[in-house]
């Protein structure tokens, strides 16, 4: 289930005159569907109290979709003090702001104290150390090591270079309040991608778990737990999408229980990048080439490392649709190609044996799912360049929001002063 029909319907019909105007490749977002997808998000959980979706920047970082995010009432994870920055100008202030850095430097800390702060989620007991002036609200990550509650995505807990480890929790929250914290948060991510529900329930149960055990030690409340990003979405036509009914429903029953134990429930917070953006974004690049060599060959005017790297990094699967140059889809005629783009290296393979109907030269490929962690993971090696991204928005118009980088970009990183340490 690749994107949606209401978001074809909404663009196909408009691709050609948009491939005029702005030229190939492009990335385009579906500001309808991400509106309608956060509003579904916000009243599946409605009934969870305090809820509140910090959407994760990195999965696509550019104003006009923070400010979206905006709209919708949600505040922003970030990880980077780009980021950061970014959440910022776009007037997300303070308690809008969850900082989730690992590894942080003292520098840092000051960066996310300054401009009305954030909420700090520490990442290392160590850390503490780092931050010069600790605030009344402060958040640990957890990692629950042994415990096999994470997803193969995402790897064995125990060898995962973030949170603390079990036996660190009790010290740090007990640190944390010597250094004058009052209000306290607790967060752990264990899965990537993970369209199975029963994943993040055992995440809910997890957390409150560790809640349990060191508001009984230290007499504290907690005010949230966040159960950060994850929820995968269905790349493939065949797969099933995640069954938040039915995580709703479990996640207030272990909240129900909690409640019943200690007379409160603390706010549940989520990071969803991909589920929030993921399925409303599409890559839209010109056929250039058709290829025939051991294997048949679709090729097309976007590299795989700048426009969308996921199938060339991890081999993902992102659905393609073929139109014609009048931007119908195409039927028929069907064989197994790879599609590939420019950049010298055998990896950019935006698709692998994939059966397509007939292509050639001058038709559309629609790259399905780009709307998280596609643009955003980009980089430039080999000197291509990461494409422009476009909104569609809910009046029909087309919006160039971030533009396509151009070869002086490239090159603006060789125009600086002379230096030399003399040997
Ligand atoms: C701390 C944190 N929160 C949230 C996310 C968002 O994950 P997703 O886009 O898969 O929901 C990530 C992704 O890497 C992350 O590292």
């Amino acid at each position: 289930m690749p994107m949606s029909k209401a978001f074809e319907e909404r663009l196909f019909p408009k691709l050609p005159k948009i491939k005029d105007y702005f030229g190939t490749p492009f990335h385009i977002f579906d500001e309808q569907g991400i509106i309608e997808n956060g509003n579904k998000l916000k009243q599946s959980l409605i009934d969870v109290k305090g809820f509140r979706e910090y959407y994760a920047v990195k999965a696509l970082p550019t104003p006009a979709i923070l400010q979206i995010m905006k709209k919708l009432g949600f505040g922003l994870d970030c990880a980077s003090p780009p980021e950061l920055e970014l959440a910022r100008k776009n007037g997300f202030r303070g308690e809008d702001i969850m900082f989730s850095s690992n590894n942080t430097t003292a520098a840092i800390f000051e960066m996310a104290a300054a401009d009305g702060g954030c909420i700090l989620n520490i990442d290392d007991i160590s850390m503490m150390d780092k931050v010069k002036d600790f605030p009344e609200l402060i958040c640990f990550r957890y990692n629950p090591g042994e415990r096999r509650t994470g997803n193969e995505l995402i790897g064995i807990p125990v060898e995962a270079k973030y949170g603390l480890r079990h036996d660190q929790v009790i010290p740090a929250y007990r640190e944390a309040i010597k250094r004058g914290a009052k209000r306290f948060g607790l967060h752990s991510m264990i899965i990537s991608n993970e369209r199975n529900y029963h994943y993040m329930v055992e995440t809910v149960r997890m957390l409150l778990d560790i809640i349990d055990e060191v508001s009984q030690e230290l007499k504290i409340k907690f005010e949230f737990f966040n159960i950060s990003g994850g929820i995968g979405i269905p790349y493939r036509p065949e797969d099933t999408p995640f069954d938040m009914a039915a995580f709703v429903g479990e996640t207030k029953e272990h909240l129900r229980r909690f409640e019943q134990k200690h007379g409160y429930s603390p706010r549940l917070f989520m990071e969803c990048g991909r589920f929030v953006t993921g399925p409303h974004g599409v890559l839209v690049a010109t056929v250039t080439n058709r290829m025939s060599k051991y294997r048949e060959y679709v090729g097309v005017d976007a590299a795989t490392m700048s426009a969308n790297p996921r199938p060339a990094i991890y081999g993902a699967y992102h659905h393609i649709t073929i139109l014609d140059p009048s931007g119908k889809p195409k039927h028929g005629g069907e064989e197994v190609v790879d599609v590939v783009g420019p950049l010298c290296e055998n990896s950019d393979k935006f698709a692998k044996q994939r059966l397509l109907p007939k292509t050639v030269e001058g038709d559309i490929m629609v790259q399905h799912d780009t709307g998280a962690h596609s643009p955003a993971m980009g980089g430039n090696y080999n000197g291509w360049l990461r494409p422009q991204q476009l909104l569609l928005r809910t009046d029909g118009s087309v919006e160039l929001i971030r533009r396509g980088e151009t070869i002086e970009d490239l090159f603006a990183t060789l125009n600086f002063k002379p230096k030399v340490l003399k040997g």
